[in-house]
């Protein structure tokens, strides 16, 4: 059976892991596939950087806009990153150009999400982007497919890793935020702007996404209120904790009466409520819908391996022509609901 042929945008952390895992698992994944799944191109900003992968069985493209139009590939794969710039050049390029795309940017997908959905209905291809959220955890196929049939109160979680474990690991050694910051960079879990990850951008992006596929309405970014971590500091942990409650960074929405509510900020979570037992970079997510009750999602929601594997899940999904609309619904469906006030952020 022919493979299914990708070409890879963006060789960083989450890059060398998929190449990682489609050879490591090859056998096991050209199975559940139908058929096997081949990276043929690849580009990335510096050709010679050591990524502990071997390169010299793809060719390499040196113009990564290149991609979209490349002769043989069926799937472009983006992890640049960033809302704009080359990787939504790419995103609209491969599209128009009938490719199946699949990113793991969900700053792109929070502001882009709904045209480029549109131009791959259009086009009749598939977007993906499983790894944009909650990393490895497989919650917008979830939300989008699992919890399907339901009406949802709320969705909300832990949706920055670089957050939780910045807060766990102050909580659990007493120590300094910039310490551990520094920390969670080195294990390639941060934005490359952090400021993204401790200001709680990054957090709404994927709530944002969130609240798309749980109330089929309109992704609306702008009106998420957002808090970050910046200002919490080592004594107010240790203040919680004597009176019972963890400090979380929590993305929140739910559908009122006056609109769609989105906020992001720290919250006190019982130390008896689930997530307040999610701990370094996991993620974990809670949806509550009429049929099926409580959800709980928990996994992890950074790093390559985790990452990786949710990139070659929606890979799988396509190898096996299993897609349908990227959101709740097709694009002209999604319920544009007025936002709800949020506070100040
Ligand atoms: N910087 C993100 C996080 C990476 O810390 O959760 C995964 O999206």
């Amino acid at each position: 059976t022919e493979p299914l042929k990708i070409a890879l945008a963006g060789l960083g952390t989450v890059g060398g892991g998929v190449i990682r895992l489609l050879e490591a698992n090859a056998a096991l994944i050209a199975r559940r596939a139908g058929r096997p799944i081949e990276v043929v191109a690849v580009s990335a900003r510096d050709r010679s950087k050591d990524r502990g992968v071997d390169l010299s069985r793809f060719r390499w493209v040196d113009d990564t806009g290149a991609l979209a139009v490349l002769d043989g590939v069926d799937v472009v794969v983006e992890l640049i990153g960033g809302a704009d710039g080359p990787a939504l050049a790419l995103a609209r390029n491969s599209i128009a150009a009938g490719r199946a795309f699949v990113t793991a940017n969900k700053a792109m997908i929070a502001h882009h999400g709904l045209e480029l959905a549109e131009a791959a209905e259009r086009r009749g291809v598939a977007l993906k982007y499983e790894a944009a959220v909650a990393g490895g955890i497989p919650v917008i196929k979830g939300l989008r497919e699992g919890a399907a049939a339901n009406e949802l109160a709320h969705v909300y979680g832990i949706l920055n890793g670089t957050c939780n474990y910045i807060l766990s690991t102050m909580e659990a050694e007493g120590r300094d935020f910039a310490e551990v910051l520094a920390e969670a960079q080195a294990l390639g879990f941060a934005e490359a702007d952090p400021s993204f990850d401790i200001d709680g951008v990054d957090a709404a992006h994927k709530l944002s996404i969130l609240a798309s596929l749980a109330f089929g309405t309109r992704i609306d970014f702008d009106s998420v209120a957002v808090t970050g971590i910046r200002h919490v500091i080592a004594a107010d942990i240790a203040e919680a904790a004597a009176l019972g409650f963890k400090v979380r960074l929590l993305g929140y929405a739910e559908t009122r009466p006056d609109g769609l509510f989105q906020r992001v900020h720290p919250h006190l979570v019982p130390v008896a409520h689930p997530l307040a037992h999610v701990s370094g970079s996991l993620n974990a997510v809670v949806a509550e819908g009429n049929f099926v009750g409580r959800l709980l999602f928990e996994g992890r929601g950074a790093g390559d391996g985790p990452t990786a594997s949710a990139v070659v899940a929606d890979l799988i999904d396509i190898a096996r022509g299993e897609y349908g609309p990227a959101f709740a619904m097709p694009v002209s469906a999604l319920a544009d609901r007025p936002a709800a006030d949020a506070g100040e952020g």
